[in-house]
Formats: C-alpha cells, sequence, structure tokens
C-alpha cells in the first residue's frame, strides 16, 4: 500500500461539502466548521495559471481551525499542476483534488473541468505529476460522462473506462457527480439541474472497483438522504445545500458523530462567528464578504426572511457586526417562539 493510500483513508469522508465558485471562499469554510467539526470541506476551483502569475498567499490563505480542507485545482497541463500543488503544500491542505466535472465556459478551449473526462489519460498523467509534489491524497472530481465525447458508450462503459484509466496513476478517491456534463448547450447552473441524476451507475463503480473509494455528490439535501447514501457510499458530498441552510451541517455532524449531545444554538454560532468577523476586519477584510455566508442559518424557521432582510441592508452600514448579529438574531429567535 502506497502513502497516499494510508492518508487517504485516515481521512474521514463521510461528509463533504462541495467546491462552489464565489461561495467556498476561506470565509465561508470558517462559518461551516463552527457548524461541523467533521466535514470535508473544499475550497472553490483555483486555476494552476492563477497559482502561477497571480497572489499565491491571497488564492491559498486559509485559518488552520478550517482543517481538514482539500484544495481543488483546475487545470490540464501537468507541469502546471504539479507547481499548483508544489505550492499548495507549503500551505498543508490535507487534499488536493482536479475539478474533472465543472462545465465552465472556458470549457470550450479544453483548459479544464468536465472535458478532462474525454481525456482520461491526460487526467492520469496529471495526476501522475501532482502525486510527485505531494504525499496527501490527490483526488478526482467528475460525471458520469459528458455529452458529446462518449462515442455511442453508455455511462457506465464510459466512467469505468475513466476510472480504471485514472486509477493507474494512483488516485484512489474519485468524487462522482452523478449526472452528466453537458458541455455544448446548457448553461453551468442548467448542468447541475437539468441532465437527470443516476446514482445507480455511480453506485456500480463502487462494484467494479472494490478497492477505490467513490463519494457521491449530486441533489442531497437531508440527514436522511445522506444516512441512506452512507449506506452504499464512503462519503457523501453536498453543494447548495450546505450554502442555502448551512444549519444541516450542524445536523449531519450530531446525527453521524455526536448523537448523545444537543445541536449547537444558531445564536451560539453566530456569536462565535461575529468574533471571526471582527478580528478579520481589523485586518481589513469587509464585513459584507463575510456576513453574506450567513444568510441561510435560519433557513426553514419562522423568521428567515427578516434575518436575510435585516442582515443583507445594514451588512455594509454598521461598524458594530457582533451588535448587528445579535439583534438580528434577536429578531428571528422572538419571531420563532
Ligand atoms: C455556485 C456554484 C459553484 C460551483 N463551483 C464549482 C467548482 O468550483 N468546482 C466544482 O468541481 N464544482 C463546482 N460546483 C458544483 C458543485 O461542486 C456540485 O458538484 C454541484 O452543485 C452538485 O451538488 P449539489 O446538488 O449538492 O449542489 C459549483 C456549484 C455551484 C452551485
Amino acid at each position: 500500500m502506497t502513502s497516499t493510500q494510508k492518508t487517504s483513508e485516515i481521512i474521514d469522508r463521510r461528509v463533504c461539502v462541495a467546491p462552489m465558485m464565489d461561495y467556498t471562499d476561506r470565509h465561508c469554510r470558517y462559518f461551516l466548521r463552527l457548524l461541523s467539526p467533521s466535514a470535508l470541506l473544499y475550497t472553490e476551483m483555483i486555476t494552476a495559471k492563477a497559482l502561477l502569475h497571480g497572489n499565491v498567499p491571497r488564492l491559498l490563505d486559509f485559518d488552520t481551525s478550517e482543517q481538514p480542507v482539500a484544495l481543488q485545482l483546475g487545470g490540464s497541463d501537468p507541469e502546471e499542476l504539479a507547481i499548483a500543488t508544489k505550492l499548495a503544500m507549503q500551505w498543508n491542505y490535507s487534499e488536493i483534488n482536479l475539478n474533472c466535472g465543472c462545465p465552465s465556459d472556458r470549457v470550450k478551449s479544453g483548459q479544464f473541468g468536465a472535458c478532462l473526462m474525454g481525456d482520461a489519460a491526460r487526467v492520469r498523467d496529471c495526476v501522475l505529476a501532482m502525486r510527485t509534489q505531494t504525499k496527501v491524497p490527490v483526488t478526482v472530481k467528475c460525471r458520469i460522462g459528458i455529452e458529446p465525447g462518449m462515442n455511442d458508450l453508455s455511462d457506465e462503459e464510459f466512467l469505468q473506462n475513466f476510472i480504471a484509466t485514472v486509477s493507474e496513476a494512483g488516485c484512489t478517491v474519485f468524487i462522482i457527480h452523478a449526472r452528466r456534463a453537458v458541455l455544448n448547450g446548457l448553461s453551468p447552473k442548467e448542468n447541475r439541474e437539468i441532465p437527470p441524476l443516476r446514482y445507480d451507475v455511480a453506485m456500480r463503480m463502487r462494484a467494479l472497483f472494490p478497492h477505490l473509494t467513490f463519494v457521491i455528490n449530486g441533489g442531497i439535501r437531508t440527514v436522511d438522504d445522506v444516512v441512506a447514501h452512507l449506506q452504499g457510499f464512503a462519503g457523501v458530498m453536498i453543494g447548495r445545500e450546505a450554502y442555502q441552510n448551512p444549519y444541516l451541517m450542524a445536523e449531519l455532524h450530531q446525527q453521524l458523530y455526536v448523537p448523545d449531545q444537543p445541536l449547537p444554538s444558531r445564536a451560539h454560532i453566530i456569536l462565535a462567528y461575529a468574533q471571526y468577523i471582527a478580528q478579520q476586519q481589523s485586518q481589513g477584510e469587509r464585513a459584507s464578504n463575510m456576513l453574506r455566508h450567513v444568510l441561510g442559518l435560519y433557513n426553514g424557521l419562522p423568521g428567515a426572511r427578516s434575518w436575510r432582510r435585516f442582515l443583507s441592508e445594514n451588512a455594509n452600514r454598521v461598524s458594530n457586526v457582533t451588535q448587528l448579529l445579535q439583534d438580528s438574531s434577536r429578531i428571528v429567535e422572538s419571531q420563532a417562539a
């Protein structure tokens, strides 16, 4: 067994929060970590090129309390990805993930994302190059297939070929967004909604590759969904619901890890986050960049709309964020009572 395999077994992948551009930044992850001590948190995708040419500390800095954090890289050039991985290791990320699932506009130029599923040998070479620079797991996030580009193969055959080839490079963990990516004709948003979910295809990979680890993603929204998927998969990755209804992360942690302990109160979480915001403000960060991540905290409760409105209207105006959060929290709690 290689050292990578050993490390990958140490990471608890039962609950993961998906990489989401413009959402899962470091502030968002700090907030989610307050709700869930256990979830594996993914960064937004950062392209290898951005790391080669951009402000590396700005792109890679995070608070150690966010750990375990997986860095998601975008790219298709093995050499660039190897350099990006080397840089990332100076920040001690727990895992490096390669994006082979995102149907972004830049896909057309073949730079990264789901189009890479059409060139499994390249993905294998990228993973190989990345693994020369790190001992932490190099994982791949992919779809079940891509349109066009499957050459009349079924989803199952296509995905099986992809996984067989990429795992030759020592990738032992695959996160499968259980839909095809439609590369011409659908927007990224439509690509998260229109192609049907096929958990069964991902499940068959489990049987075909019993030595590999599979994490399932796509359309998972409740504690019950997660518990059901964990019967078949090593882990579950949650995207939109973790952002829109972040308290789900606290419920999942409690249910799966500490069923005998009470859930943390939302007001308690908010106070802890307010302290973080104040500390970040003292370093020049804008409160609104951090407050936006808490808007969904009371989702599903009476008063949730007032909470969102009050915070959105005041985020740019106030100097005392702790007071703002306490006031808005009080409004909701009184409506909920
Ligand atoms: C706003 C947004 C941004 C996303 N950005 C990324 C990204 O950077 N990398 C990636 O692999 N997937 C990205 N995704 C896809 C998610 O990681 C996830 O695969 C998808 O939302 C399906 O999971 P869900 O149904 O739980 O949301 C993004 C999704 C959303 C909603």
